[in-house]
């Protein structure tokens, strides 16, 4: 059942051609307790279950309908801002899953400063 939530998004498989996506090591990591307290720094109301959320959309739920898990420190905050705006757009997601999202990608960034 689960599966069909997802089956109507269109695979963007051609452009990962020749460059297979894995995702990084972290991938089956729950968030941590230092991302939390990092991410509390930028976002004094965030919770473990925020960043939880986010960590599932963007491992296991839409982020990787079209390709694998990306690399979080590949790109910087500014780039990210832009990247999720045009990536939530593709997912679907709704503005509070956005917010998870962003929250687990910052705290990831905040805690490996
Ligand atoms: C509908 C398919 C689809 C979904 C869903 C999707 N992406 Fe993408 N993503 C793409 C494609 C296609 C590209 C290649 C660049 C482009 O077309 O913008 C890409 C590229 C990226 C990149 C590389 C950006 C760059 O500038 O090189 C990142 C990071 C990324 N996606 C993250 C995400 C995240 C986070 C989510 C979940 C919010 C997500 N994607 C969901 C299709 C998707």
């Amino acid at each position: 059942m689960a599966l069909a939530l997802f089956a109507c998004t269109p695979k963007a498989t051609k452009s990962a051609e020749g460059t297979p996506k894995k995702a990084e090591s972290s991938a089956v990591n729950t968030p941590t307790d230092a991302q939390l307290t990092a991410a509390k720094t930028r976002f004094p109301d965030v919770t473990m279950e925020k960043l939880k959320e986010g960590h599932t959309i963007y491992f296991n739920g839409a982020c990787v309908n079209c390709h694998g898990a990306q690399p979080i420190g590949n790109w910087d905050e500014k780039q990210w801002v832009g990247i999720l705006d045009n990536m939530a757009v593709k997912a679907q997601l709704s503005a509070v899953d956005k917010d998870a999202v962003w929250k687990y990608i910052m705290s990831v960034k905040l805690a490996s400063k």
